[in-house]
């Protein structure tokens, strides 16, 4: 069940709402910021998961760098205090404004994802004088039928070079006067939970991958195995923090690298998704024919995760079991929201504590692409971000009813 410390105050605050736990996130922090410092393993965060500006402070402040996809997150992870040399820019498809971004601000590397790419960033860096630091984006063909979560690694992915193409970079990279190589990156899937197997196999095939680039006479300085690392959304109070030290250990342990070679990951949702749920309230339980939906004040504009992937989050009647004792007997519902949309479901048939209006619903491991990927669509608000540790300052719930003249 959800930790809420101070239910009485929690029960006020207007719903829906990001619920951020940030005993929980201050702790997943710093166990990422202690393994890198043990491993080496550089760690930058990417920013996509979740832009929330207090999670991002926290993060900068352990001294991670950032992975960002567009021009407005480079400037924004500078504003949460990022250092600029450790912001990189990936993206497949870079627009020239977001390219001088990247140059003003100064940023570590460009992550460039195909021979298109190098042409126009080199030629950018050309007319504003500037060498461009370059990683190329490998599309390492991992086979899907192994493991069929690895989904943009593929050949047929829009995303990075292919080994097809490996010798025609090489020869634009090399000796061109704009360009500074800076290194080789690879990001084969996200939600990854066999991490031993899967990331063995990534390491494996990164080695052979560095060996032929450099067998060109260019020296892979930085390997970057992007992010990646699954969580439990079965289970989230069981792993409330994701396996990092299996992920570090597997990279370490199957990885060569020479000791002028700097090794990069870029986690998403792992940072993020355990200590973010989503808080609505009952409006009404509604009997159908067949079924009993809860139909709750949060839609699918502020979680599309379950209506765009079919993804699953645990929900839980969290008013049932801070002021019930958890003594209600059970019941099973489809939990839907309000947009005008029949995927607008958070779930089917689940099994909860028997629901009333009023009550409030914790959606969990919504941390990562939850916020991020909130709409307006229905013109309906955006949800705001509520802190465990500052919860008296969240905007209450009104007495609509005295604002009727
Ligand atoms: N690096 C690159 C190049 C990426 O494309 C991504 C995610 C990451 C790092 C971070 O991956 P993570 O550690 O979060 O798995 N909206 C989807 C996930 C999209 C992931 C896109 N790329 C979802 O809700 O599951």
């Amino acid at each position: 069940m959800l930790k809420i410390e101070d239910f009485a105050s929690f029960r006020r605050v207007a719903t829906p709402f990001y619920y951020y736990d940030i005993d929980l996130f201050r702790q997943t922090a710093e166990k990422v910021a202690e393994l890198s410092e043990r491993t080496g393993i550089h760690v930058h965060y990417s920013l996509k998961a979740n832009s929330d500006r207090r999670l991002n402070d926290i993060l900068s402040s352990k001294g991670l760098g950032a992975d960002c996809v567009s021009g407005d997150e480079i400037d924004y992870a500078v504003s949460c205090g990022y250092n600029p040399k450790k912001i990189f820019f990936a993206g497949v498809a870079k627009s020239d404004k977001e390219i001088c971004q990247a140059f003003q601000v100064g940023i570590g590397a460009f992550v460039v994802e195909s021979l298109e790419e190098i042409e126009i960033v080199s030629d950018i860096a050309r007319r504003l004088g500037r060498r461009a630091p370059m990683s190329l984006r490998i599309n390492p063909n991992i086979d899907p039928h192994t493991h069929h979560y690895i989904t943009t690694g593929l050949y047929e992915d829009k995303f990075g070079i292919s080994d097809r193409s490996f010798d025609e970079a090489v020869a634009m990279v090399k000796d061109n006067p704009y360009i500074d190589f800076f290194g080789l990156q690879f990001h084969i899937g996200s939600q990854i939970m066999e991490v031993e197997d899967v990331i063995r196999l990534e390491c494996e095939k990164v080695n052979d991958i560095v060996k032929r680039f450099e067998s060109t006479g260019l020296v892979v300085r930085n390997i970057d195995l992007g992010g990646g690392l699954g969580v439990d959304y079965d289970d989230p109070d069981g792993h409330p923090i994701p396996d990092f030290e299996t992920w570090f250990r597997t990279i370490s342990d199957n990885l060569e690298r020479r000791p002028d070679q700097t090794l990069h990951i870029e986690p998403g949702r792992s940072l993020v998704a355990q200590s973010g749920s989503l808080i609505t309230e009952v409006l009404y339980v509604k009997k159908g024919e067949n079924k009993r939906f809860l139909m709750v004040d949060a839609g699918m504009n502020d979680l599309i995760r379950p209506a765009l992937y079919g993804a699953y989050h645990k929900i839980e009647n969290v008013t049932a079991f801070y002021e019930d004792n958890n003594s209600r007997d059970t019941r099973v519902y489809d939990v839907v929201g309000p947009v005008c949309e029949s995927s607008d479901c958070f779930g089917k048939e689940r099994s909860l504590a028997k629901s009333r209006r009023g009550d409030r619903i914790a959606i969990r491991s919504a941390g990562a692409y939850g916020q991020v990927m909130a709409s307006r669509y229905n013109m309906r608000p955006f949800a705001p971000s509520v802190y465990s540790d500052r919860i008296a300052e969240a905007p209450k719930r009104k007495d609509y009813f005295a604002e009727v003249d």
